[in-house]
């Protein structure tokens, strides 16, 4: 066949398509796997940083990262009843359950944006001297730009927040991003979720809170952003209450006392 005729050039177009996508394909069967096991150890990573298991900014071989996180247990709960089921959480698929109408169910409307919750939760239970010391539970809500995507963590009381942290978002960088400000970030740890009669208190205000013993339920909101700072508001309110984790923060704070 002639190198200039249409026929060998369809011909040659036609093998060189069948080769690149066999490339790619094959790449992305053979890949896999080791993107879930990234995956995995990104998450695995993000529950550390929200349980003050890794400070920020310190890096973490992917060994270090297993090794800590071998003081977590990670479990699925039941969200309504907040008992811990024996589902496999190695193959429970959080994004799966939220998606899947079979596996989550819809949520009257609501500030924080959430329209449907998973039955099952995948959450990690941070253990201390073999006590439960905190747990970590994943939380999102609508920011201005985005939804957030985060780890709040709670103390074995079921009310004093340990740690927030947002491992996705699409906010300004300076304005909603700094969510991401250590300096923010730290504003949390110490803060009560409950007022005194068991009702979801905390909130992001507008201006500067006090310190958290003086002024516990109540944090900076973030300037310039105000937006994105009632979202996260909002997104913790939501997810420490009833259609959230209330329900097994009240089974923990039942089992360790408040
Ligand atoms: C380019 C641009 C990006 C912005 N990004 C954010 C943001 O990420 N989060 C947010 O709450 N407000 C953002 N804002 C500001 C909001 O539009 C709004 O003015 C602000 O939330 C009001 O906050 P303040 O009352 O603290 O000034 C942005 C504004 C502009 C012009």
């Amino acid at each position: 066949m002639q190198q200039h005729s249409t026929l060998y050039t369809i011909g040659f177009s036609a093998a060189v398509c069948v080769i690149c996508s066999l490339a790619v394909s094959s790449s992305a069967v053979i890949l896999k796997s080791r993107q879930q096991a990234n995956a995995r150890l990104d998450r695995q990573r993000n529950v550390l940083l929200a349980a003050g298991l890794v400070s920020e900014g310190e890096s973490l071989s992917r060994q270090a990262v297993r090794d800590r996180f071998q003081q977590v247990e990670p479990v699925v709960l039941d969200l309504e009843t907040g008992e811990i089921t024996e589902i496999d959480p190695a193959s429970f698929d959080p994004g799966e359950a939220s998606k899947d109408p079979a596996m989550s169910r819809p949520v009257d409307p609501n500030p924080a944006q959430v329209r449907r919750v998973p039955n099952h939760a995948l959450v990690y239970r941070v253990l201390k001297d073999g006590d439960l010391d905190k747990v970590v539970l994943p939380v999102e809500g609508k920011g201005l730009w985005s939804t957030l995507y985060g780890f709040l963590a709670v103390g074995a009381d079921g009310d004093t927040i340990r740690g927030l942290t947002f491992y996705q978002h699409g906010e300004t960088p300076g304005l909603g991003g700094e969510v991401d400000n250590p300096r923010w970030k730290a504003l949390w740890p110490g803060r009560k979720i409950h007022g005194p009669e068991g009702n979801v208190k905390i909130e992001v205000i507008k201006g500067s809170a006090g310190p958290p013993a003086e002024d516990p339920h109540h944090v900076d909101g973030l300037s310039g952003a105000t937006i994105t700072s009632r979202g996260v508001s909002h997104l913790v309110r939501f997810w420490t209450g009833p259609e959230g984790y209330g329900a097994y923060l009240e089974k923990i704070a039942g089992a360790e006392g408040k």
